[in-house]
């Protein structure tokens, strides 16, 4: 299939270009939202995908028509090797959007590696700038490591840098104008993301949940947020503070969800694809990468199968009892 451009097409007729590929389901916070008490083993877990067959994904992807790729966990950086990775996928010169989410905490020792490597930006997890409330959040006192990753970051090129801000009402709401004044100075562009009810079920209340409209409003407080053009890779809604050098966004998956244009799919670190985060459904791709050597078909048709497989929208209400057994740490958001 080589160089001819395909289009992944699911049976809604949304084009699928998008893959994010999760690297490890290990992570090295404990974010009240997402993760249970005992994550996943510390040891880590013998069935992840090797470097081998994640680039044979890829490069089957890829021929089928996925254009962005973007690297998650758990927490990404925990995985042995990943700018080598990185490095590997970066050299099929045929992604056109090459990007890291990360909680932030190792990034410091990593962007300029990363950079080098040929990733084109990254995304940092971050919902508050106060260092009690971090440990609050997370778990861990590393507030002052995320920031100084954020700056390496941008030293290095990896931009936009962008940060997924989860807003949690009565723990976090009172810092949207502090995250938004983020943007004041600099390029960077902070995304507020409506809490959603999987991951740590224990957490979620309908009292913890604060619409993206009402973080809107509390945004405009702080001046005209003037509307920006969209982009295909973000189901962000895009605006600038008047004055402001970087952008904000909201990111509204319940109250108003953007299944309709849905491009993505999203590989578990251990060789399963899942049509959509909402949805227990999921293909298999090991099955074509240890069937011999010889079946690069067979992945191709599992790709498709998956695509073909994604619903139409899912119902992610505030009240839910529905919850995904599947929660961001292993799957990356
Ligand atoms: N609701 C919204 N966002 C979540 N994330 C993890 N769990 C939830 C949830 N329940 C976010 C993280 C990170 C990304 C990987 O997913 O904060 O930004
Ligand atoms: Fe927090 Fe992401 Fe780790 Fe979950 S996977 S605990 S959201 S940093």
């Amino acid at each position: 299939m080589g160089e001819l451009n395909y289009t992944l097409r699911d049976r809604y007729h949304r084009t699928i270009d998008y893959l994010r590929i999760s690297v490890t389901d290990r992570c090295n916070l404990r974010c009240l939202y997402c993760m249970p008490e005992r994550g996943p083993d510390a040891r880590g877990r013998d069935d992840l995908l090797g470097f081998d067959q994640i680039e044979r994904i890829v490069r089957t992807a890829l021929d089928l028509g996925i254009k962005k790729i973007k690297i998650t966990g758990g927490e990404p950086l925990l995985r042995k090797g990943l700018v080598q990775l990185v490095e590997r996928l970066a050299a099929l010169k045929r992604v056109a959007d090459l990007s890291l989410t990360t909680n932030g905490v190792l990034l410091r020792h990593y962007a300029r590696d990363l950079a080098r490597a040929g990733l084109h930006r990254v995304n940092i997890s971050l919902d508050t700038l106060d260092p009690s409330k971090y440990r609050f959040l997370t778990g861990c006192d590393a507030l002052p490591q995320v920031l100084e990753g954020l700056d390496r970051a941008v030293d290095v090129g990896l931009t936009p840098v962008k940060i997924n801000a989860v807003v949690v009402r009565g723990i976090n709401d009172d810092e949207i104008e502090d995250l938004v004044r983020l943007t004041l100075d600099r390029p960077l562009h902070v995304r507020f993301i409506e809490l959603m009810p999987l991951g740590n079920k224990e957490f979620w209340r309908p009292e913890r949940f604060l619409p993206g409209d009402e973080v809107k409003r509390r945004c405009k407080s702080l001046g005209r947020l003037l509307p920006l053009e969209g982009t295909s890779n973000s189901p962000a809604r895009p605006y600038r503070l008047a004055g402001a050098k970087g952008v904000i966004g909201f990111i509204n998956p319940v109250s108003s969800p953007f299944c309709e244009d849905c491009n993505r799919l999203r590989l578990s670190c251990n060789g399963r694809l899942r049509p959509c985060l909402y949805s227990d459904v999921e293909v298999d791709l090991r099955k074509a990468l240890f069937n011999g050597n010889r079946s690069q078909a067979g992945l191709a048709d599992l790709i498709y199968l998956a695509a073909g497989l994604k619903p139409l929208g899912h119902q992610m209400e505030v009240k839910t009892e529905k919850s995904s057994r599947c929660a961001m740490w292993q799957l990356g958001g």
